[in-house]
């Protein structure tokens, strides 16, 4: 009689997830004797949230697809341990994979741990240390079921271990999201971009803002928009707007006609990174945007009160500057004048995705 082979079923869920699965799907290939299931729950559902990266990245269609799609957190949360139950229960997968800290993230994680299935998380370890932020509710609930946690930097084992975390549990493993990166950089460059904004190489700026603290609230969210609008008046500013915004937006009457700025759709990976790789200067509330800018040396202005990824300002480009005007101008103009100095964080070279497939094939064969 031969054992049944093990499975890792990895989990999918919004738009910054795509970028840390693919990597480790493809580096977990190096080993038939292990099967993959790939899940979708379906939170993010729009094609130019997801479609557009399973493409991009050659990822296989999922296996299944929770379709939970938007809704309030309680709700969409616990459509995907619903939906995520039946599949565990069906599949019996050997390993539940985890990224980032989207709300199917720590849904999973949840369903997993219940079901006394080994749970695996990777970009284990950031905390923001504001509970007012929905990621670093799911951050500190996954991390405490997770099993295995991959982490991408010193201060995330520090923050485990500060936690109790077991350290035979913590892998430094650095930053999956670079090995995608340093993957896709040599194609993107700005000539794919000059059909759609008139561009020059370092004299534009890159604009996404889509967390709740700064779109949902209209005086913030205002103020922000007043920021964006004098910056386009020094450079050129490309701001792809998330539906999230693009909702807000409408909602509050908001006036985007302005010299400079430029407006656009959600972006495709590769479009994106071709507008990042060559922006002079990045302001951004993405947690994933502080470190590509890192990896591409490429100034950020983070525009929250506080990050998760503080490697990104000791040893990166970034800068963490809130949203009061004067401060961002300020720090724009400083950034401007003085560009941050390059320094990657250890361990972000592209060779990530390998370290953690390891670590998966050796814990599920037992190995
Ligand atoms: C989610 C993640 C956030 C991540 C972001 C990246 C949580 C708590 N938040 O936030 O960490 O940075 O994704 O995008 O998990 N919508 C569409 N089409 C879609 C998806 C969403 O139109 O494909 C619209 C809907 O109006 C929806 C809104 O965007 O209500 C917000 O989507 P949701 O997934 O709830 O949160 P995000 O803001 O995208």
């Amino acid at each position: 009689m031969t054992d049944r082979p093990k499975t890792i079923l990895h989990v999918l869920g919004a738009r910054p997830n795509y970028m840390k699965i693919a990597p480790i799907v493809e580096a977990l290939r190096a080993y038939p004797d292990v099967g993959q299931l790939l899940v979708d729950t379906g939170q993010h559902y729009d094609e130019a949230m997801a479609g557009v990266f399973l493409k991009e990245f050659g990822l296989p269609e999922p296996d299944v697809n929770l379709n939970v799609g938007s809704g309030s957190h309680a709700a969409q949360t616990a459509k995907v341990m619903i939906g995520l139950e039946t599949v565990c229960l069906e599949r019996q997968p050997d390993l539940v994979n985890v990224v980032g800290d989207v709300n199917s993230t720590m849904a999973a994680a949840i369903v997993a741990a219940k079901l006394r299935i080994p749970v695996a998380h990777v970009e284990a370890g950031l905390r923001s240390f504001d509970r007012a932020m929905p990621e670093e509710v799911n951050r500190v609930v996954t991390d405490r079921l997770a099993d295995i946690l991959f982490t991408p930097s010193p201060d995330a084992d520090a923050n485990l271990l500060a936690e109790g975390a077991a350290p035979q549990s913590i892998h430094r493993v650095g930053n999956v999201m670079i090995d995608t990166l340093l993957r896709f950089l040599p194609v993107a460059t700005l000539d794919r971009m000059r059909g759609r904004f008139p561009l020059e190489r370092g004299r534009y700026a890159v604009v996404t803002l889509h967390r709740p603290s700064n779109v949902d609230d209209p005086e913030v969210f205002r103020r922000l928009l007043d920021v964006v609008k004098e910056i386009g008046r020094r450079m050129p500013v490309v701001y792809p707007v998330h539906p999230r915004t693009r909702v807000q937006m409408g909602r509050l009457g908001l006036d985007f006609d302005a010299p400079g700025l430029l407006l656009a759709e959600p972006l495709g990976y590769i479009d994106f990174l071709s507008l990042t790789a060559n922006a002079r200067i990045v302001l951004s509330d993405s947690g994933g945007l502080q470190e590509e800018s890192t990896a591409l040396g490429i100034p950020c202005l983070t525009l929250r009160e506080n990050t998760e990824r503080p490697a990104t300002v000791t040893h990166g480009t970034n800068r963490v500057v809130g949203t009061n005007p004067a401060t961002i101008l300020a720090a724009f103009d400083e950034w401007l004048a003085r560009p941050p100095a390059r320094n990657c964080p250890e361990l972000w070279d592209g060779h990530t995705a390998p370290r953690i497939a390891a670590v998966l094939h050796r814990h599920v064969t037992g190995g």
